[in-house]
């Protein structure tokens, strides 16, 4: 599937202001008491980590769960595929630890396949096409493209493709933070002049009212595609990557798309 990247960015944000999602940016944390067979591909539960606070992807919801299009996701691959799913919030720069670890079978929480990424962990098939925008304040003129970040101030949440690109502007004054909400709060208090995070996460957030006066501005700054992350060499893989299939398939997919976009998925 190809999509120009202006494109995108409009039929997100279309997409995404007639959502209305509302989100939880603050911690939280799901129950897991089953913790002995994890890791080891065998067990009729698997634990899924996910940094929950990537609206509409992850976040918690008003009743303490998580909650969003990849939760909703992973739900539908365990019912197709048999497995119990528990899944656990964990901060985005210790999903790989975890599954190095073998404290959790998948992650599934926006993440971008890397290369860099797979020398570590396997991924799913794709399930979604995104990319990196440049968000500022509405106010911010000069501001356009990853050039005109150069020497500027940039916020980030740490461990994701946005901060690995933020590093690449030169003299820029990168600063991490631990999800991507409170990089976005950091630019509408005047903190920083830009943030560098995945499109549709803050299209959502502009959308939703969620942050105030800021803006997208450019083309998108790259083309991702994001994979349910598991151990090297897990033999789950296959196990997910049939359910995605027939997910996409049977038309559940299409639901999901709906139901969080409020637009048609794209066509393959
Ligand atoms: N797609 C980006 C990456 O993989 C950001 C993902 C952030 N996800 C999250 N749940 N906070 O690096």
């Amino acid at each position: 599937m190809k999509i120009t990247r202006s494109a995108f960015l409009r039929n997100t944000a279309l997409g995404l202001c007639a959502a209305g999602i509302l989100s939880a940016c603050g911690g939280g944390t799901t129950e897991n008491t089953d913790t002995e067979t994890v890791g080891d591909g065998s067990s009729d539960v698997w634990t899924v980590g996910s940094e929950a606070g990537f609206p509409p992807f992850e976040f918690v919801g008003d009743d303490g769960e998580l909650d969003g299009f990849d939760i909703d996701l992973f739900k539908a691959i365990g019912e197709k595929s048999g497995k119990t799913i528990e899944f656990e919030n964990l901060p985005f720069d210790s999903l790989i630890p975890a599954l190095q670890g073998g404290t959790i079978d998948a992650a599934i929480s926006g993440m971008t396949i890397t290369e860099e990424r797979e020398e570590t962990v396997d991924f799913s098939d794709p399930y979604f096409d995104a990319g990196l925008a440049i968000a500022v304040q509405e106010s911010t003129t000069d501001i356009n493209s990853l050039d005109d970040l150069e020497g500027k101030r940039i916020a980030v949440q740490i461990g994701t493709t946005g901060a690995d690109t933020a590093n690449s502007v030169p003299n820029a004054e990168v600063t991490t933070f631990e999800n991507a909400p409170l990089a976005l709060q950091e630019l509408a208090n005047g903190n920083v002049d830009a943030v560098i995070n995945d499109a549709p996460a803050t299209l959502d957030a502009i959308a939703t009212g969620n942050i105030p006066s800021i803006t997208v501005v450019g083309e998108l700054l790259t083309e991702e595609s994001y994979g349910i992350a598991m151990p090297d060499g897990s033999e789950n893989v296959e196990i997910v990557n049939t359910a995605l299939a027939e997910i996409k398939a049977d038309g559940t997919y299409a639901e999901l798309y709906r139901k969080w976009f409020d637009a048609e998925p794209p066509a393959e």
